[in-house]
């Protein structure tokens, strides 16, 4: 049981790590359009994916929680890499949160960031996936 509650946790980060990556660089096209019916396109856009990253985040939390339930960690105490991983996972989350008031942000047409902003602010998701995978595949303890 505990090795399909992995599989599914791994299957769905990827589908999330899909939206992260890609939703930013959306942001990035948007702000570099002008005419009417591209911002209307990119605003549905940025929409359907952050609709679907959201899924894929809320199934990634239901089967790593599944994971953390099923294993002994709340018996035996939650290793030091996995109260680490919960650190990136929080600034992950409030990632997550900030792109979805970006998208109301770029509708209203009320956007301050430069595109060198959204290229940088594209690089995050990077790093946090860099740092949670190491974590899980050398685990500090
Ligand atoms: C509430 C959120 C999360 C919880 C509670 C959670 C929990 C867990 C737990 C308990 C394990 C270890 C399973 C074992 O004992 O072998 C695990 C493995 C793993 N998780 Fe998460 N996780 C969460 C979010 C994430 C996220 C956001 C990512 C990706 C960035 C991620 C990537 C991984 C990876 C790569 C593994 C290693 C699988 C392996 O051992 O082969 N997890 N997770």
């Amino acid at each position: 049981m505990m090795l399909w509650f992995k599989a599914l946790h791994l299957i769905f980060m990827v589908t999330w790590f899909a939206g992260l990556f890609y939703l930013p660089r959306l942001f990035l096209y948007h702000t570099l359009s002008q005419d009417p019916a591209s911002l209307e396109r990119f605003t549905i856009m940025e929409r359907k994916l952050f609709a679907i990253m959201t899924l894929g985040a809320a199934l990634t939390l239901v089967f790593g929680i599944s994971l953390l339930l099923s294993g002994a960690y709340l018996s035996g105490g939650v290793p030091l890499w996995l109260k680490l991983k919960f650190a990136l996972l929080g600034s992950l989350l409030a990632y997550h949160w900030h792109c979805g008031r970006l998208i109301r942000v770029l509708r209203q047409g009320k956007n301050t960031h430069s595109h060198i902003f959204y290229r940088w602010y594209n690089e995050f998701p990077a790093v946090i996936l860099v740092g949670i995978v190491l974590l899980a595949v050398f685990r500090p303890s």
